[in-house]
């Protein structure tokens, strides 16, 4: 069990939906926050939140610029002591149709949602490491990294890299008493949607009228069913128990249940008798 009272987390995408969600629980079970975003706005409003029940300090930064990662991560540590959980959590949805998909879409998507988690493993984990205090990274996958759905080439690929990463770390860090803990949300209420629309890059994508209205429809689709999602406040405190009681695995609901159980199953059925 990691005792996260006192510690510092490092919580990136920490202004908005799930990371502030997780920011509320773990400020209110008595660790020191670093909320990092590109979102200066929502850093401002969650330090307004949260500076009274425990220490906050907010960063801009753009979890892809790895130069200022690694300042961003000594200021932190400056203000607030050694950082010991480490929420890898920023992330966009998005993209188009695999055929029409540019190289610029690819990186935007891969850079935040996979490097961006990278990013903090490789600033964060050796330190963690040889200060021998232990500590839990939780890195936010989805549903969508355990078996394929309609959230998009781009987003799927990103998730599963997440999901791998946090089962080799698990398996490495456990011994040396490191939690690690792969956050797999269903839907969540949040505006995800509309703030990755507001931010892909647009340049170089022909999208015919057709395409253009379907990625409408699919947005507004996917905007609908978050907003029937599961509280950033309910996830928060999910991951605060994970955390608490070391789990691997945080799934937020069973929406993916008969998806993963056939994916098992043909796996399985795929293999030489
Ligand atoms: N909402 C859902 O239903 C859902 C489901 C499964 C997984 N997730 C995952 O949960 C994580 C959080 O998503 P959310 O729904 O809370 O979205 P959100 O848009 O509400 O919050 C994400 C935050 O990340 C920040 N961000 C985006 N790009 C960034 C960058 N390059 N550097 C730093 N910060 C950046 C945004 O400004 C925002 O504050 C993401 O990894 C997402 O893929 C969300």
């Amino acid at each position: 069990m990691t005792d996260v009272k006192g510690r510092t987390a490092f919580i990136t995408g920490g202004g908005n939906g799930i990371g502030l969600g997780i920011a509320r629980s773990f400020a209110r079970a008595g660790a020191k926050l670093a909320l990092v975003d590109v979102d200066t706005d929502a850093l401002a409003r969650a330090k307004a939140e949260l500076q009274d029940i425990t220490p906050v300090e907010t960063f801009q930064l753009d979890v892809r610029d790895r130069d200022a990662y690694a300042a961003t991560a000594e200021a932190a540590e400056r203000a607030l002591g050694a950082v010991s959980l480490l929420f890898n959590n920023a992330g966009v949805a998005g993209g188009a149709p695999a055929s029409k998909l540019n190289y610029e879409l690819w990186d935007w998507v891969m850079g935040i949602n996979l490097y961006g988690v990278i990013n903090g493993v490789q600033t964060f984990l050796s330190k963690i490491v040889e200060r021998g205090q232990g500590g839990h990274i939780v890195n936010t996958a989805s549903g969508a990294g355990l078996a394929a759905t309609g959230a998009g080439l781009l987003y799927t690929t990103s998730k599963y890299g997440v999901v791998g990463m946090s089962e080799v770390l698990n398996l490495e860090l456990a011994p040396i008493g490191i939690g690690v803990s792969v956050l797999c949300p269903g839907p969540v209420a949040t505006g995800i949607v509309q703030r990755s629309a507001d931010t892909a890059p647009k340049s170089g994508l022909s999208l015919s009228q057709q395409e253009e209205r379907r990625a409408a429809e699919r947005r507004e689709l996917a905007t609908q069913i978050l907003e029937q999602g599961v509280s950033i406040d309910a996830v928060g405190e999910m991951v605060l128990k994970a955390v608490r009681e070391n789990r691997l695995y945080i799934h937020t609901d069973r929406v993916m249940e008969e998806l993963i159980k056939s994916r098992a199953k043909a796996l399985l059925d795929a293999m030489p008798s």
